[in-house]
């Protein structure tokens, strides 16, 4: 008896797999999306490059690190190479015009915001059955090596990483926990916690620390650092595949079953920090507790419920906008989704439905 309970959970186990393969290819952008959203990126610096001519346009967030889905926002962050420059705000609100006047964009500046952006949206037509969401900020060049440090950890094992993380997006979405507006938390806190999960608390573990490697020629101060803060990383991913494997043998499944166990039971919120860079630390010694002391409104106290410290801006906590109420919420998702996929033994499909319903 017991022993036809593991063939069914391993059965079950096997089609959860092959059915979280199934869904989140259905949900990748297609090639003509691409190219369309491309092509707006190429006319937007046209635009730019008539007040700034010195300026690039580029693409970060999931356009650019391989954990797109159908229909997500673009990402665009404008870099300007000369020295002598327009403030931030100033090209925000001239561009915000510009856009205005020469584009059918419905345009909104937003010059005085912590960082200065400009909101673009196109209504949906023929080729673009949604329409395109986009943000345009401004040298925000750690943003672009965070990117770039995510695209890397995805091309190491691309099948495991990028779906563990597609669908965790989706499903994040669907249950309502992906809004830092309203005190749950980003796709950008989401995908860290995956890659913490795969990094420090699998063992053996999934993914290796590109950020502790040795470099494989000396570097300096100067090479690695971005404001102040040191953004280096082992990059070279064709020469790590050949050097590093994973022993971890774990099916997709397997791993997102843990991924919600963990994230449901034993991650230590209360006096953790998850950082993908150093694994984890306590808030005490990041001044990230939770100041019982400060009185009902303390800020930080709200500020520091979940703490996922940035891989390069190591004083700041990506879940800063998570409120009690959005993590007690967040949790309650994490323990039904452990729930779910340990009490469903029937078919994997009805399970993952009920998983995103
Ligand atoms: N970012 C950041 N700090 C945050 C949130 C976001 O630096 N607190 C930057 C990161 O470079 C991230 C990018 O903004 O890759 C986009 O963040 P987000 O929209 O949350 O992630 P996406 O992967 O673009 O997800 P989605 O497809 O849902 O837009
Ligand atoms: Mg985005």
């Amino acid at each position: 008896m017991q022993r036809r309970g593991l063939a069914v959970r391993m059965r079950f186990v096997a089609d959860l797999s092959q059915c979280l393969f199934d869904f989140v290819i259905q949900l990748l952008p297609t090639a003509e999306e691409m190219a369309v959203k491309e092509d707006v990126r190429k006319l937007l610096e046209r635009l730019i490059r008539t007040i700034e001519p010195d300026s690039r346009l580029l693409s970060f967030g999931s356009t650019a690190n391989g954990f797109s889905l159908r229909n997500s926002d673009m990402d665009l962050c404008c870099l300007i190479d000369s020295k002598e420059r327009l403030a931030a705000t100033d090209l925000v609100t001239m561009l915000g015009d510009l856009l205005e006047r020469e584009t059918k964009f419905h345009v909104k500046p937003l010059p005085h915001a912590r960082i200065p952006i400009v909101k673009l949206s196109l209504d949906p037509s023929p080729g673009l059955p949604l329409g395109i969401a986009c943000d345009i900020g401004f040298e925000n060049r750690l943003a672009l090596e965070n990117t770039r440090l995510l695209m890397c950890y995805a091309m190491i094992d691309p099948t495991r990483v990028r779906t563990m993380v597609l669908f965790l997006k989706v499903w994040s979405k669907r249950r309502k926990i992906n809004s830092p507006y309203k005190g749950t938390l980003s796709s950008y806190g989401y995908v860290l916690l995956v890659i913490y999960f795969l990094v420090h608390v699998k063992n053996p573990p999934v993914l290796p620390n590109l950020q502790q490697m040795p470099p494989l020629r000396p570097i300096t101060t100067e090479d690695t650092h971005l404001a102040g803060y040191n953004t280096w990383f082992f990059d070279d991913i064709e020469l790590l595949r050949q050097r590093w494997h994973s022993d971890n043998t774990e099916t997709v499944a397997e791993l997102l079953i843990d991924f919600f166990r963990y994230y449901s039971r034993d991650f230590p919120y209360n006096t953790g920090v998850a950082s993908i860079r150093t694994g984890l630390l306590k808030k005490e010694l990041k001044g990230w507790q939770n100041d019982l002391s400060g009185g009902r409104y303390n800020d930080s106290r709200e500020r520091n419920r979940l703490c996922i410290e940035d891989p390069f801006e190591t004083d700041y906590n990506v879940a800063r906008c998570v409120t009690k109420d959005g993590l007690y919420t967040i949790r309650g998702e994490f323990m039904r989704a452990a729930r779910v996929l340990s009490t469903r033994p029937e078919r994997a499909i009805i399970a993952l439905a009920e998983l995103c319903e």
